[in-house]
């Protein structure tokens, strides 16, 4: 049995596909593609149960030839992966993918820019990748597509641009707001390419994909934060709140009581999208400062917790370093994952406790008192302590949303 994987993108098919295609007892592909190139005496069977399709192309013998049809290159996102699963050995002659053909129609170099798959999964993850990166290609589903991108990137500063049926007879390329992308309906198939800076050249780089998460290095000295006379979380403490908070890739996490940022900018720094939420003026401005000297991309929502949380989209975790017992109890039910507060007054530990616990949460606490090492005249060393914090975690429970 010969399976060949034939990719579509519009244009001639790739050189043998004729071939393959006249020698296939099966073809099997989307319902558009057979119907495009399907010699009419071959068995075809459309890609709706993949499961018969895959079985189907099991089933045939040494002599026989079987042939897939599918989108752009198939090993990109796409067949080859399920039918490598299944044991079937493929030869694949490849398309143009629709990413490039997006990003050609767009003339902007991709090499720098993320891709991520909607596809059969939540499109939350894809979400919050396009709110953390500046550069994003969001491979898109029917009911996860350009308008609840769009809708789900309100409040973030982002340019869409969709590229419908590239490569087809009703080929368009949309470039929109979030805001509008989210009232718009959307003809399938097609793919969204989300940008910080639509007018930005992206600088030269070394790794497909843009620059590395984790980065070089977390849980920052305090002199790389502009703060306001040392009020900000100290490195150690940070790095064992960060640590809870566990950001990356996909997540959303809301720093509360933001101050400096210094967790937020760490949290995006890790490749979390992040919402810091601040009341203070010129909290705010050191804030943003923050996070453009450290090229991350912090929403701040300027206003006083909880009041200020009700319109934020939900997170995966929750630092929250100022506010009070209403601000924690708020923060306790907004269904995340984790939630993380640091306490300097010790008779607040009780109540947040409570407060954590009775929403779902596994709670533990830790005392951090950090004692750096400083000098002394003549070479000699001292201890200096930094004022000890009260890290009270949650984790929820399973089954508790
Ligand atoms: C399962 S992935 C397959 C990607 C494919 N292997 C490729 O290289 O383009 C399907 C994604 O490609 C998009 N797609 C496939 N063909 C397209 C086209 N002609 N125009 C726009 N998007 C397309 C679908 O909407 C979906 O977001």
């Amino acid at each position: 049995m010969t399976v060949t994987v034939i990719g579509i993108d519009g244009g001639p098919l790739p050189d043998g596909a004729e071939e393959a295609l006249r020698s296939a007892k099966l073809v099997v592909g989307a319902r558009r593609h057979l119907r495009a190139h399907a010699p009419a005496d071959a068995r075809t069977l459309e890609l709706g149960s993949l499961d018969s399709a895959l079985g189907a192309l099991s089933s045939l013998t040494a002599e026989e030839n079987g042939v897939v049809l599918a989108s752009g290159d198939p090993g990109f996102f796409g067949m080859l992966r399920v039918l490598r699963e299944k044991g079937i050995r493929c030869s694949v002659l490849a398309a143009t993918s629709s990413v490039q053909r997006l990003m050609a129609r767009v003339g902007r170099p991709w090499d720098d820019v993320s891709v991520v798959s909607a596809h059969g999964r939540d499109l939350t993850p894809a979400i919050n990748v396009c709110r953390a990166r500046s550069a994003v290609v969001v491979l898109t589903a029917p009911g996860a597509g350009p308008a609840q991108l769009g809708s789900g990137l309100t409040g973030w500063r982002r340019t869409m641009i969709v590229g419908e049926d590239l490569g087809g007879a009703n080929e368009t390329v949309t470039t929109l707001a979030p805001a509008e992308a989210a009232e718009r309906t959307w003809r399938e198939p097609n793919i969204v390419l989300c940008l910080s800076d639509p007018d930005g050249v992206p600088a030269r780089g070394w790794r497909a994909g843009g620059e590395p998460v984790p980065p070089a290095g977390w849980a920052l000295h305090e002199d790389e934060f502009a703060h306001r006379n040392g009020m900000i979380t100290k490195a150690e403490v940070r790095a064992v709140a960060v640590s809870k908070l566990a950001p990356r890739p996909g997540t959303l996490v809301w720093d509360v009581g933001a101050g400096s940022g210094s967790i937020a900018v760490e949290c995006a720094r890790l490749g979390a999208a992040t919402i810091a939420v601040e009341s203070d003026e010129a909290q705010v401005v050191r804030l943003v400062t923050n996070a453009a000297g450290h090229g991350v991309d912090v929403r701040v929502e300027e206003g006083a917790a909880p009041k200020a949380l009700r319109e934020l989209p939900k997170p995966d975790s929750v630092f929250v370093g100022g506010g009070g017992s209403e601000v924690v109890t708020a923060c306790a039910h907004v269904g995340a994952s984790r939630v993380v507060v640091a306490l300097a007054a010790l008779d607040r530990v009780t109540s947040t406790r409570a407060a954590l616990s009775s929403a779902g949460y596994e709670v533990e606490g830790v005392q951090l008192s950090a004692n750096r090492l400083a000098e002394l005249p003549g070479g000699l060393s001292r201890l200096e302590a930094a004022n000890p914090v009260m890290l009270i975690s949650g984790v929820r429970k399973e089954g508790k949303s």
